[in-house]
């Protein structure tokens, strides 16, 4: 929990204000990614990753400790998930998109937690109908990305709680409501269901250890404001017998438009996977740029790509190649280049990355079985 006069807010349910992850990393006790460790995850993937390159995946815990774990053979589960309270946006899938790639490189399974039970809690307008519904669309975009179905289990707290319940009261017991609003900053009003929740956010990191009956690392990649949840999780972990979870943390990716806020009640502030790809056009056109008043003023003192959100966009995923993302930054700072020039480069690649997604995403109606967490029922060990 961060707050302070430029107001940074980072909680799992809120993220406001400017984001100083230096100050994060402080505060929430995690390590930097630095070259040491970016080296030996290299040593291991054989492949660079612009994520990791551009530090947009800056902070972990515990990542050192599973890789050298990794490498003496003793390989890690990873897991990631959503909380489905509302499509899913282009930032979303920043995480899921290089957990895809740390399944490929690593050649791992994936739990992935759709965490119904959340949302509903903590959403006083959800009503119980309309998180199903969305429980269903965001794995259609989950599938969509492209994981390998043999290697990735979705769970859905609600539908497959069975499997989650034994390890959800043990964690409950080893946590006291003084420590959750510690961490969480629960107010009296909090209903009893969001105060038990974040023993269900740990369940996925022990479930393959539970089903199996052997210890096994677990690697969790998301954005850093999950980082609390790691914490009750990482402090219950031994006293249950298991491996403390290790995380990969990134960075945010702000919205469209000016102040950087993603806002669900202001649709223009994100490109959700939702969005047809003339709307979404229609977004990248009318985002908060780091130009000029004028277009005369900007060739002459250049623009600022440090505060654009177009560029933000291409950073974090429709420009993964450094010397086409150099090459714009210098044409913007110099002022050769236009914001809308470059939003004209911008909005083709968001419009074909969304009708890639929506046809995969299509097709992944027919897919759920695939993927689903129902097929861990036959394997668990009693
Ligand atoms: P949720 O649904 O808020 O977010 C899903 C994932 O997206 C990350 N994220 C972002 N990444 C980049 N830029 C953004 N603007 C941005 N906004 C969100 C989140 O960190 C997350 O990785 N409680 C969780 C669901 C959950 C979970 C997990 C997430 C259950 N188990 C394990 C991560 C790992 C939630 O509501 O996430």
């Amino acid at each position: 929990m961060s707050k302070d006069n430029d107001e940074m807010v980072v909680t799992p349910w809120e993220v406001k204000g400017k984001i100083d992850y230096d100050r994060l990393i402080e505060e929430f006790g995690t390590q930097r990614i630095d070259k040491k460790l970016l080296d030996r995850i290299y040593k291991i993937t054989g492949e660079k990753h612009f994520m990791l390159d551009r530090e947009l995946f800056f902070s972990h815990r515990d990542l050192d400790w599973a890789l050298k774990e990794y490498e003496k053979g003793n390989r890690f589960i990873i897991y990631t998930g959503r909380g489905p309270s509302g499509n899913v946006h282009i930032g979303h899938l920043v995480p899921w998109i290089f957990t895809k790639w740390w399944q490929e490189k690593f050649d791992t399974r994936l739990y992935f937690q759709l965490t119904n039970d959340e949302k509903f809690w903590f959403d006083q307008d959800l009503t119980f109908d309309k998180v199903k519904q969305l429980t269903y669309d965001n794995a259609l975009d989950v599938i969509a990305v492209g994981f390998e179905p043999e290697n990735t289990f979705i769970i859905q707290d609600i539908e497959h709680i069975d499997m989650m319940y034994e390890i959800a009261v043990q964690v409950a017991k080893k946590v006291t409501f003084s420590t959750a609003r510690a961490v969480f900053g629960f107010e009296n009003s909090m209903n009893i269901g969001g105060i038990f929740y974040p023993s269900m956010q740990a369940v996925p990191a022990f479930l393959h250890s539970w089903i199996y009956g052997k210890k096994t690392p677990c690697i969790i990649p998301c954005a850093i404001d999950q980082d609390p949840h790691w914490r009750i999780t990482r402090d219950v972990a031994e006293k249950l017998g298991y491996y403390k979870p290790a995380s990969i943390q990134n960075k945010f990716v702000p919205g469209l438009q000016e102040g950087g806020k993603m806002s669900s009640s202001n649709p223009m502030s994100a490109v959700y996977t939702t969005d047809t790809p003339k709307m979404a056009r229609k977004k990248v056109m009318a985002a908060f740029t780091g130009g000029r008043d004028t277009a005369d003023e900007q060739r002459k003192l250049g623009a600022n790509p440090d505060i654009c959100s177009v560029f933000k966009y291409y950073n974090f995923i429709f420009m993964p190649d450094d010397k086409e993302l150099a090459d714009i930054e210098k044409k913007c700072r110099g002022g050769e280049m236009l914001c809308g020039e470059c939003k004209q480069i911008l909005a083709p690649r968001i419009m074909k990355f969304l009708e890639e997604h929506q046809e995969r995403r299509e097709e992944a109606k027919e897919r759920l079985h695939e993927f689903s967490a129902a097929r861990l029922r036959d394997e668990i060990r009693r």
